[in-house]
């Protein structure tokens, strides 16, 4: 399996919703909502894929100062090839992408805890108000 990782300027929402459609974060976006999920990433200026020849088969989705703190807003490996060091890899791309100078923070999912504790991640408290409007 050779898999390359790289920053991607021009990820589309198709193949966003091709990703997270098959994780189980596919109930946690608005994955039918194909406006909204073109806004998020045309609003998100730092975003990470793996691919596997041309396809894609994990992201991490962020947004960043480029100077102190990026915030991923959702990493994502598709079912098939989780497991296989893919997320791990993604972190670390992502955070070799950013440079020395730049924090990764994120909100785990409950069920990911453990991979984000597993890679080395510091875990601190986070706090949220929750989008009233999901749709
Ligand atoms: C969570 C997720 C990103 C992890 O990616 P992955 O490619 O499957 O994980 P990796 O193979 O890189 O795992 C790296 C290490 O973490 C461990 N790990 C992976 N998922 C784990 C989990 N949910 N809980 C505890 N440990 C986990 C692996 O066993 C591995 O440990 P090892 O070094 O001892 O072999 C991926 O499973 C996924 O996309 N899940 C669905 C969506 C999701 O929950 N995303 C996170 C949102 S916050």
């Amino acid at each position: 399996m050779s898999i390359t990782y790289q920053q991607e300027l021009t990820l589309t929402a198709a193949e966003y919703i091709s990703v997270l459609s098959r994780t189980t974060m596919r109930d946690k976006r608005p994955l039918g909502n194909t406006a909204r999920i073109q806004g998020m990433l045309d609003g998100a200026n730092f975003i990470v894929t793996a691919r596997e020849s041309d396809a894609i088969v994990g992201l991490a989705r962020c947004i960043t100062d480029f100077s102190w703190i990026a915030y991923c807003a959702e990493l994502a490996v598709v079912e098939t090839h989780q497991g296989l060091g893919v997320g791990q890899k993604l972190i670390e791309a992502a955070k070799a992408l950013l440079g020395p100078q730049i924090g990764l923070s994120l909100i785990a999912e409950p069920e990911a805890e453990g991979f984000y504790r597993r890679i080395g991640m510091q875990q601190y408290a986070a706090f949220f108000l929750d989008r009233e409007d999901r749709s």
